[in-house]
């Protein structure tokens, strides 16, 4: 991975990313103390879990002896964004297989997967859904030769061993740490970072995620050997499901813009910290308790 190592370097990545307090007053009368981990900080193309999630699927990549990456993502996808800016930066040529039909001219994000260099193919609804089956990717192959397969919103074993490296890099002591959850990898990384006596939370995005505590289970078994039983899932707090937003989230989004000075991800992270607030309001962490919400794009 010699080359790839270079570009890590001219990518000046913000390792570790900065740890913030929160002042807010709500949280204080509660007696909770919340700091941000600011991986939104890492890099403007390949923020966040984005970069968790990339980084040792790139290493396994180029030694395996891979030049092409290939992975699968909705025409909005982040996954799909990042993985053209990492192809690019990287020295890999990537190949984003699309959910749908083509639309021209291209959106916006598929323009920027694009102009990164990204080949677009699309693939009808009934099949996307079976994407990741053994004939669906052995066809791809036939079309497209040798790649290195990223799945879906990227969260596979290297994927979460990046993200147990999110906690470990917080120096200061907390007692909970939050993320926003869509697949489950970032939470089953950053469950697996912990202490003893710590514990993660995940707050879904998804109307209908029940499932995602079976997948945080199935990737803390794969890439660590055993589940860490340290974290929940929270399912109240996804504001009408994925990428739909309710007025309460909207206000709340508002409010924290002008008392904080920060624009939430309203597709993720606006949701873990809403979810963070109405926990708080209802008494669930005990006064004293020092919470961590990790600001994952
Ligand atoms: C900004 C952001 N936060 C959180 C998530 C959810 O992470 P995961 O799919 O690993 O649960 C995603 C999707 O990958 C994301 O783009």
């Amino acid at each position: 991975m010699g080359g790839a190592r270079s570009a890590i370097r001219e990518l000046d990545l913000r390792l570790p990313s900065p740890v913030e307090e929160l002042h807010d007053d709500l949280l204080a009368r509660h007696g909770i103390r919340l700091h941000m981990k600011r991986d939104d900080l890492i890099h403007p193309e390949i923020p966040g879990n984005k970069w968790r999630k990339l980084r040792y699927n790139l290493s396994a990549a180029a030694d395996l002896g891979h030049d092409t990456l290939l992975t699968f993502g909705g025409a909005y996808s982040n996954h799909i964004r990042a993985t053209a800016a990492a192809g690019y930066y990287f020295g890999f040529s990537s190949i984003g297989v699309i959910r749908g039909e083509e639309h021209i001219p291209l959106n916006p994000s598929l323009a920027y997967a694009a102009g990164r260099g990204m080949r677009l193919t699309y693939l009808d609804r009934a099949t996307y859904r079976r994407k990741h089956s053994t004939e669906t990717v052995k066809a791809l192959h036939e079309q497209f030769g040798e790649f290195y397969l990223l799945p879906e919103g990227g969260s596979n074993e290297p994927a979460a061993q990046g993200c147990a490296e999110i906690p470990r890099e917080i120096d200061l002591n907390f007692d909970v740490i939050c993320c926003p959850s869509g697949t489950g990898g970032t939470l089953a990384g950053i469950a697996a970072g912990l202490r003893d006596g710590q514990r993660a939370i995940g707050f879904s995005v998804l109307k209908g995620g029940q499932f995602l505590g079976a997948e945080v289970n199935r990737l803390q078994r794969q890439a660590f050997g055993s589940n860490s039983g340290n974290w929940t899932i929270e399912h109240d707090f996804h504001c009408g499901g994925f990428a739909k937003k309710s007025p309460e989230l909207q206000a709340f989004i508002d409010a924290f813009e002008e008392r904080h000075g920060l624009t939430l991800d309203w597709v993720y992270v606006a949701k873990m910290m809403y979810g963070i607030f109405a926990l708080a309001q209802r008494g669930v962490f005990e006064p004293g308790t020092r919470v961590v919400a990790v600001i994952t794009g």
